[in-house]
C-alpha cells in the first residue's frame, strides 16, 4: 500500500463524526447532572463560592499568581472600573523536578520566592515602605491593611473548595504528582511559604483558571451580556460555568453570598468519562494513557489538550515507522531519523509542530521540513512523508476540536440561554486555542452540528479568547472576597 493510503488508514481511526458528537453531548449532560448530585463521579462539577460575574466596573490593584501546566506565572492587575485593565506579569518555567516530588514544600518555596522577585522588581516603593515600617512596628502592632497586597491564586488542577480562600488538592494532574500534597489545603502552602518571606501578602482567594477565564470575559467582553462559560484548551483542559444554586444538590458548605441564587461551577472536564461510556478510544490513546502519571483519569483531557495531541500523534506515527513494510521516514535513502529524535522518546513530540504542519499551506512542505529537521531531527525527509505527518496530526487535531464542541454544547444547552434573543458569551483561553490554525472554527462548525444548537443556534453563540484570563480573573476574584471580608 502506498504511504498515502497507510496514513488514511490511521487518519480513519481518528474519526470522530457528528453522531458520535450528539450523543457526547447526552453523557455529558448526564454526567454533569450526576456530578451536582453528589461526590466522587466523574465530572466533579465543584462549587467554587463565586457568586456573581463582574461587570466591568471593579477597581483597585490586585496581585495574582498562576500555577497552571507549565510556567508559574506572577502579575499584579490595575483594575480600571471601565472594563479595562493593565496588567504587569512575569513568567517562568516550573523546574520540572518541583513538579514532581515527595514534598510539596519546595514548590511552594519556588512560588513565594517568585512573588518576592516580582514586589521588588514591579513595586519596590510599595515593598521597601512596608520593609521599614515592619522594622519599626511593635508585635503588638498589626501591619496595617493597606500595606497588604491582597493576591488571587490561580491553581489549575482539581480543588475539594471549601471557601473562596480555602480548597483541597484532589489529585494532581499534567505533569505534576506530588502525592503528599493531595488532601492539603493549597492556599494554606501558599501563604505558609509568603509568611516564611515576611511578604506584605494575604492569599484572598483561590481560583481555578477557567474561572478566572469566565470572571475576566464577563469584566472585558462587548455588550450586556456576561459570558456564560469559562473555558481552557491549553496544556489541560477545563470548563467552569454559571450555574442555579437550586440545581446544586449536593452540600455547599460554609458561607457565600446567597443573594444571586447563582454560584460558579468548575466541571473538571479533563476527568469527563473516564470510564469510557463513551469517548473514542484507538490503541494510541490506550498506550498514552498506561503510560501517563495517571492511568485511568483525565480521559477526556487526554484526548483534547496540548499536553498530550503531540504524543498521540507520535504514538500513531511510530506504528507506522516501526512497520518495515511502510515507507515512513525511510522510502528514501537520504532520509535519517537520529537516533536521538524525539519521534523515539515519550512526549518527545511537541504538540507546537502540529500547530506548524497546519499552518503550512505550501507546496512542498518547506516550512514543516525545517521544523521536522530542528525540532524531531528527522533528517530530508520525502514530501509522501511529510504528507503523512500533516494528515495524521490533523487528524488528531480535528478529533481533539470536535470533541472540544461536546461540554461546549451541552452546557449551552444546559443554560436554556439559546431560547433567549441574547448572544451566549463563552471566554477561552490556553495555547491550542490560541495558536492552532482554525480551531475555533473547527469547534463553532461541530456545534452547529449538535442537536438543539443547528446553525441557528451557532450563529448566537460567540467564542472569544479571554487574554491573560487567569491573572486577572484571579484580582477580579481577590476583589469579590476582600469585599466580603
Ligand atoms: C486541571 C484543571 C485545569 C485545566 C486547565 C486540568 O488538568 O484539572 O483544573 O483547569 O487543566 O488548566
Amino acid at each position: 500500500m502506498a504511504l498515502s493510503e497507510e496514513a488514511q488508514r490511521i487518519v480513519a481511526k481518528f474519526d470522530y463524526t457528528n453522531e458520535d458528537v450528539n450523543e457526547g453531548v447526552q453523557e455529558f449532560l448526564r454526567q454533569m447532572k450526576e456530578g451536582l448530585e453528589k461526590d466522587g463521579t466523574s465530572l466533579s462539577q465543584i462549587p467554587t463560592y463565586v457568586t456573581s460575574a463582574p461587570n466591568g466596573t471593579e477597581k483597585g490593584l490586585y496581585l495574582a499568581v498562576d500555577l497552571g501546566g507549565t510556567n508559574f506565572r506572577v502579575c499584579s492587575v490595575l483594575l480600571g472600573g471601565d472594563s479595562t485593565f493593565n496588567l504587569t506579569a512575569t513568567k517562568v518555567a516550573i523546574p520540572k523536578d518541583l513538579m514532581v516530588a515527595e514534598s510539596s514544600k519546595p514548590l511552594f518555596q519556588f512560588l513565594a520566592k517568585q512573588v518576592e522577585e516580582f514586589l521588588r522588581t514591579h513595586h519596590d516603593d510599595h515593598f521597601q515602605a512596608y520593609i521599614q515600617r515592619r522594622k519599626t512596628l511593635s508585635s503588638i502592632e498589626r501591619v496595617r491593611e493597606e500595606e497588604i497586597f491582597h493576591l488571587g491564586f490561580t491553581f489549575s488542577f482539581p480543588v475539594q473548595q471549601l471557601a473562596i480562600n480555602k480548597g483541597t488538592l484532589i489529585r494532581w494532574t499534567k505533569g505534576f504528582d506530588i502525592p503528599e500534597a493531595v488532601g492539603k489545603d493549597v492556599c494554606k502552602l501558599l501563604q505558609d511559604a509568603i509568611d516564611d518571606l515576611h511578604l506584605p501578602v494575604k492569599v484572598s482567594a483561590l481560583v481555578n483558571d477557567t474561572v478566572g477565564t469566565l470572571m475576566t470575559r464577563s469584566y472585558t467582553s462587548p455588550g450586556k451580556e456576561s459570558a456564560i462559560l469559562g473555558a481552557i484548551f491549553g496544556t489541560g483542559t477545563n470548563g467552569a460555568y454559571i450555574e442555579k444554586m437550586d440545581k446544586i444538590k449536593k452540600p455547599v458548605q460554609g458561607s457565600y453570598d446567597k443573594s444571586t441564587g447563582l454560584m460558579v461551577v468548575n466541571t473538571e472536564w479533563g476527568s469527563f468519562d473516564n470510564q469510557l461510556n463513551h469517548l473514542p478510544d484507538t490503541p494510541y490513546d490506550t498506550q498514552l494513557d498506561k503510560e501517563s502519571l495517571n492511568p485511568g483519569l483525565q480521559m477526556y483531557e487526554k484526548r483534547v489538550s496540548g499536553m498530550f495531541l503531540g504524543e498521540i500523534c507520535r504514538l500513531a506515527l511510530l506504528d507506522l515507522v516501526k512497520d518495515p513494510a511502510i515507507s515512513l521516514f525511510k522510502n528514501d535513502s537520504q532520509t535519517t531519523v537520529a537516533e536521538e529524535s524525539g519521534l523515539n522518546k515519550q512526549w518527545g513530540l511537541d504538540s507546537a509542530l502540529l500547530s506548524t504542519a497546519a499552518e503550512d499551506e505550501s507546496e512542498d512542505l518547506s516550512k514543516l521540513k525545517a521544523s521536522i529537521e530542528k525540532e524531531l531531527k528527522i533528517f530530508a525527509p520525502s514530501l509522501e512523508d511529510l504528507k503523512a505527518f500533516r494528515d495524521v496530526s490533523a487528524a488528531v487535531v480535528r478529533r481533539a476540536a470536535k470533541l472540544s464542541a461536546v461540554p461546549i454544547g451541552a452546557i449551552v444547552l444546559d443554560s436554556g440561554n439559546l431560547e433567549t434573543d441574547e448572544i451566549v458569551d463563552i471566554g477561552v483561553d490556553g495555547s491550542l486555542v490560541e495558536y492552532y490554525p482554525k480551531f475555533r472554527d473547527m469547534v463553532m462548525e461541530t456545534l452547529a452540528s449538535i442537536e438543539g444548537i443547528g446553525e441557528a443556534g451557532a450563529k448566537k453563540i460567540r467564542i472569544g479568547i479571554a487574554k491573560d484570563g487567569s491573572g486577572v480573573g484571579a484580582a477580579l476574584i481577590a476583589l469579590v472576597a476582600t469585599r466580603m471580608e
